[in-house]
Formats: C-alpha cells, structure tokens, sequence
C-alpha cells in the first residue's frame, strides 16, 4: 500500500498508508490526523483540506483546477505549494508523497 507522509502544524510527522482510490484528503482524514477540517467532504467547497505539497511531487500531481484555484486564493497560507487535498487521487504513482497541512484560516 503506497504511503503518504503527513506533518502536522505542530510539527509532527506521521507515515499512513493510503488505499488506492482515495484522496489524499481521505488517506489524512481517515488515518486520524483530525486537524485536517475538510469540512465540506470533497466537494470543493470549503479550502479547509489545504496542504503544501513537496515540491519533488510537484509533476506528479494533476493540475490545479480553476474552482481549487479560486477557493486556495481565500486561504491566508497559500503559496506556490498549496494543494486542495481533497482533489489530488492518491495511488502508488504518489508512494511517498510528503505534504504539510496549512495554517488554519
Ligand atoms: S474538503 Fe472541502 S475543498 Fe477539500
């Protein structure tokens, strides 16, 4: 099962293992790290599964849709690594992926 390697705000990283089909905001939701809100589901609605993703995985990842984007340009914490977790599938092709949940808005 590919891994994902998650850091929280306070600093601590934790290794989960993500089932394939799922989102990089469900693998982080589902392995306990309950700081990650995604209170709208996945639905693209509410910016609150807002991670910075490693660059090194930057080509990796599908591109950034017009609606994430709109939505990530109402987050205080955005940069040029910031990702809607909730929108990027995650599968062996990201084994290893390393993100940081962002500040909370
Ligand atoms: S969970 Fe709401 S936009 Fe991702």
């Amino acid at each position: 099962m590919p891994t994902l390697i998650v850091t929280t705000r306070e600093g601590d990283t934790r290794e989960l293992n993500g089932e394939a089909g799922l989102s990089v905001m469900e693998v982080i939701r589902d392995g306990g790290v309950d700081e990650l809100l995604a209170l709208c589901g996945g639905c693209l609605s509410c910016a609150t599964c807002h991670v910075h993703v490693d660059p090194a995985f930057a080509d990796k990842l599908p591109p950034i849709g017009i609606d994430e984007d709109d939505l990530l340009d109402s987050t205080s914490d955005r940069d040029a690594t910031s990702r809607l977790s909730c929108q990027i599938p995650f599968g062996p092709a990201l084994d290893g992926l390393r993100v940081t949940i962002a500040a909370e808005d």
